[in-house]
């Protein structure tokens, strides 16, 4: 089985960022726990980040037809973007929805999810081990 996870904006920034928020952890630390869980559990796991929309779009849209699942943090994009909530329909992948923090205990503006509407399931406010989760919710569906 073959999940992506992609990451959006500033989550490259972790343990730099906010670390009341998004904790002390740093991103390197978030790779490790992705790959081990990626040993661990006996998966192909492809890791993506990038601070601008139109790339994460154009790499939704190459999962198409070799990825199996797909792990989604897309960061400031969740509250914005229909065209990543159009890319994640276009492919139809099962994807889930990943949000370190709590976003809905923080502001009004958080509280919407585009991307959301095409995940089948979301995870927040659990730290890094979010992604954990979300990786295993996928190989116990689908694998
Ligand atoms: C986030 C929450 C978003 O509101 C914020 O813009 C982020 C990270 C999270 O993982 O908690 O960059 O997606």
């Amino acid at each position: 089985m073959k999940i992506l996870v992609i990451n959006g904006p500033n989550i490259n920034m972790l343990g730099v960022r906010e670390p009341h928020i998004y904790g002390k952890e740093s991103y390197e630390a978030l790779l490790t726990l992705i790959h081990r869980t990626a040993l661990e559990e006996g998966l192909q796991i492809e890791h993506f980040q990038s601070n601008h929309e139109g790339a994460i779009v154009d790499k939704i849209q190459q999962a198409y037809g070799n990825t199996d699942g797909i792990v989604i943090n897309p960061a400031a994009y969740t509250h914005t973007s229909v065209a990543i909530l159009d890319a994640l329909k276009a492919v139809s992948i099962p994807a889930v929805e990943v949000h370190i923090s709590d976003v809905d205990s923080r502001e009004q503006f958080r509280q919407i999810s585009y991307a959301g509407l095409a995940c089948e399931y979301t995870i927040k406010g659990q730290g890094l081990d979010g992604y954990r989760q979300a990786i295993c919710y996928l190989k116990e569906k689908y694998a």
